[in-house]
């Protein structure tokens, strides 16, 4: 029953995508429906509508315009981030930039984040606080990546600031928002978002630890991007690092191109095994915070989504 509603939040959110990025110039409604039509998995707008089923919400047609517009921040940021990882796929098909060029792929970005405020104007000022705050942790996220990397310095500390700022933010502030929209109490509303803060984090740990292990074709994204960055949770664990010195891997079976390379040694070197440590932490928190609310439906469907996180392939 509870899988039913989810279902019929999520195919209204994706109605409301399709719908929201029409413009009479038609570059930009190709390009947002390019991205938004690729498929994509939709964690972020299901974590608001199962917050605000948690709570005990009723309409679920209140909520659909908020995740509309997480999930609308979230392929925003997508299309410019894969313009600065230089990346050339993005959920299996050709990314924006790749496609329609740099300029095209700018101003495609700027239109689906500012249909965002359309979407959630409605919901008057707490609402869209909650919103921009997520929405600011996300671009300082994404410039303390980039400025770590360019400085070369990502150490454990500077990685968790990183993926708390621009992954977790958003995550919780679905979950923030859902738990309001669906009248949760101030209890069951913190428990929510420190769930879906925690599920944030692991979510990004097991992205950068596939990055190094994950297939490439199976994640729709090129894999290695990271490590040719100078980022991802493998710097972090290896003191900000390419090179693992002590790896024991004899170098006659490495490969010859550098990132393959380095991505081999990686993976000899323990630090997948350390990273999976964190994430296997962060997802047990995110188990603690539900261990705050009754016991039901919904929170043993947010009990799965932790371990699907954890699991997930792609
Ligand atoms: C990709 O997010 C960016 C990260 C935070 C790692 P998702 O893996 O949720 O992307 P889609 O929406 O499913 O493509
Ligand atoms: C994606 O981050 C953008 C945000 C989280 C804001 P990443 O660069 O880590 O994710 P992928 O690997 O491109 O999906
Ligand atoms: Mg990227």
């Amino acid at each position: 029953m509870v899988k039913d509603a989810i279902h019929e939040g999520l195919t209204a959110v994706e109605e409301q995508l399709r719908h929201i990025v029409n413009s009479d110039v038609d570059l930009l409604t190709d390009a947002g429906l390019h991205i938004i039509t690729s498929g994509g998995k939709r964690l972020r707008p299901q974590l608001g509508i199962l917050a605000y089923l948690a709570v005990g919400g009723q309409n679920l047609m209140e909520v659909v315009p908020m995740a509309a517009a997480v999930e609308m921040v979230h392929t925003a940021t997508l299309v410019h981030d894969d313009i600065n990882d230089h990346s050339l796929t993005r959920r299996g098909k050709i990314t924006v930039h790749a496609k329609w060029g740099r300029t095209f792929a700018l101003l495609a970005g700027d239109y689906l984040f500012t249909k965002v405020y359309e979407l959630m104007a409605p919901y008057g000022p707490d609402y869209n606080v909650i919103m921009a705050d997520a929405c600011i942790k996300l671009v300082e996220g994404e410039t303390l990546q980039a400025a770590a990397a360019k400085a070369g310095v990502m150490d454990r500390e500077t990685y968790k600031t990183i993926i708390s700022r621009k992954t977790a933010s958003l995550f919780e502030a679905a979950a923030r928002m859902g738990a309001m929209l669906g009248g949760g109490d101030e209890k069951s509303i913190e428990a929510l978002a420190a769930y879906a803060y925690s599920l944030g984090l692991t979510f990004q740990i097991v992205d950068d630890i596939l990055d190094i292990v994950g297939d490439p074709e199976e994640m729709g994204k090129p894999a290695g991007l990271d490590l040719a960055q100078n980022r991802g949770v493998m710097m972090a664990q290896n003191g900000g690092h390419s090179e693992v010195a002590d790896a024991d891997v004899a170098v006659a079976e490495l490969p010859d191109d550098p990132i393959a390379r380095m991505m081999a040694q990686l993976r000899e070197s323990g630090a997948v095994e350390i990273a999976r440590l964190q994430a296997e932490e962060t997802g047990a928190r995110a188990r603690a915070a539900l261990a705050e609310l009754p016991d039901s439906e919904v929170r043993d469907e947010m009990l799965e989504l932790i371990e699907l996180v954890l699991e997930r392939n792609r």
